[in-house]
């Protein structure tokens, strides 16, 4: 009989268009399984030429798989992965490998790890970005697990990857959860992108007074040059789109309230407890947040805007004010999100290549950009980089783009336009290039009113003052408080 190389369970529709993506490549013979079996009958029917060896049963998958046994699981985050995890498990071999395609959070992907290694067995949690049409046609995947399975797993996740400069978009992340740790900061990112064009259009809209259809051929502009990315892309698209019901922009039909399946508040809640500033993505997420508090924002009457008219006298450099300043947030939202992951990897213990990640996000994924190469330029010159903002090329183009993003900053806010994610890009900008933050005084109040002490610039120690007696500084161990 003849035994697939790879097998797939869940064939929803990430699930499906990856199992035709594999059975599209020379070499592969792929297994399906679906817990419901018309699912697996329907892929059949419509799609003879796969070759699939299809099963009703756990059992009989497994079986149709050779050794050592490679199976990708497509369901949907959460309790089902567990039950087709422990499943499969069950009746894995030591040597196997199960992998999990779905969007878990990281910290599961650790314990699964875990308790299935246990058994000999390996499992890779792997980050699959690109959408339905990715999973057909080539993906960004960011395997984790053991370099072991790697080894086996990395040619059959080559061969179904996007292709970027010539290079197939996957790479060993790292082991246990690396894979959808990055997964999860690719997703924060795409968060923080979609909000910086978003403002961008709300912009160009409410203060330029540019129609959709207008905005759409400004971005398509835009798409030919440093922006270029599939994000902005498909905002011209859907810019475009005209509601057959009604005649008017689709945009201005959909309801305003944007919604989340949790990856985005996964990046910032672990940002948090990793302490680094992930503020241009949280801001993507508290503004979904904020478009969604229906009955909020319908109590809303007469608060006072006081606004004024953005007085745009020159309409080009108005678009190119907005065109930097939409640059340089988005480098603040990609610079935070490589700092997560290089602040995740030394919590976690991975070695995380930042050069490789940037390089299979090139292409297959939804953060996909010409801005990817840059990034991907910039750790070559210097895999240590502090911050890609310290990147010489990204420095200058800071350089070139921080007046506009004042200008469009602070217009936006005396003309009412809500800009959370540009202007908190921009003050983090500020922060991280201030000689002297009001931290100072900061660590003087939780002196003041905990003791919880403070360290000088000029002097070793820890010290405390005594604030209410005769104001002598102190130097004494931590507090406790
Ligand atoms: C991808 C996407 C994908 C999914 C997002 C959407 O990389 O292919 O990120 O994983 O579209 O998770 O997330 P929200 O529903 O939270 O916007």
């Amino acid at each position: 009989m003849t035994q697939a190389n790879i097998g797939v369970v869940g064939l929803a529709v990430m699930g499906s268009n990856l199992a035709r993506n594999l059975a599209s490549r020379e070499g592969n013979t792929v297994a399906i399984y679906n817990r419901s079996v018309e699912r697996t009958n329907l892929l059949m029917s419509e799609h003879p030429e796969a070759g699939f060896i299809a099963s009703e049963t756990i059992d009989e998958f497994v079986a149709s798989l050779a050794k050592p046994r490679t199976a990708i699981i497509m369901v949907q985050a959460g309790k089902g992965t567990d039950a087709v995890i422990s499943q499969l498990a069950e009746r894995f071999e030591p040597g196997d490998i199960i992998v999990d395609g779905g969007n878990a959070l990281f910290t599961d992907t650790i314990r699964r790890e875990k308790d299935v290694s246990a058994k000999g067995i390996n499992f890779v949690g792997a980050g699959i970005s690109g959408g339905e049409e990715g999973a057909l046609k080539g993906p960004s995947i960011m395997p984790g697990g053991s370099a072991e399975a790697y080894k086996t797993l990395g040619p059959i996740l080559a061969s179904i990857a996007a292709i970027a400069e010539g290079e197939p978009c996957v790479t060993h992340i790292g082991t246990d959860g690396a894979g959808h740790f990055i997964k999860m900061i690719h997703n924060g990112i795409e968060y923080a992108d979609m909000q910086l064009i978003a403002e961008a259009y709300d912009i160009l809209r409410q203060a330029g007074g540019y129609s959709p259809a207008e905005v759409a051929a400004i971005f398509e502009e835009w798409n030919k040059g440093d922006l270029e990315s599939f994000l902005i892309e498909i905002t011209a698209e859907v810019l475009k789109q005209v509601d057959a019901k009604t005649g008017k922009p689709l945009v201005d039909v959909i309801l305003d309230q944007a919604g989340s399946k949790g990856t985005g508040v996964w990046t910032v809640q672990t940002a948090l407890n990793l302490g680094t500033p992930v503020s241009g993505i949280a801001e993507a997420v508290f503004a979904r947040s904020l478009s969604s508090q229906a009955s909020q924002r319908a109590a809303v009457d007469g608060l006072p805007a006081d606004a004024t008219t953005w007085n745009i006298t020159d309409r080009a450099a108005f678009v190119e004010d907005v065109r930097r300043a939409l640059y340089a947030s988005k480098l603040v939202a990609y610079s935070q999100g490589f700092d997560a992951i290089r602040a995740g990897a030394k919590e976690y213990n991975w070695q995380i290549d930042l050069g490789a990640v940037s390089k299979i996000w090139r292409g297959g994924c939804i953060i996909r950009a010409q801005f990817l190469n840059r990034i991907a330029d910039a750790y070559k010159t210097n895999a240590n980089l502090e911050s890609l903002i310290f990147d010489p090329y990204f420095k200058q183009a800071v350089a070139n783009s921080v007046a506009s993003w004042r200008t469009v900053v602070a217009n936006a806010s005396l003309s009412g336009v809500p800009v959370p994610a540009f202007a908190s890009s921009l003050s983090y900008y500020d922060g991280l290039r201030s000689p002297r933050l009001p931290a100072a005084l900061v660590q003087g109040q939780r002196d003041f009113f905990g003791a919880h002490t403070y360290k000088r610039i000029d002097l070793e120690g820890t010290f405390h003052t005594l604030w209410s007696g005769d104001r002598t500084e102190v130097e004494q161990a931590p507090s406790t408080h």
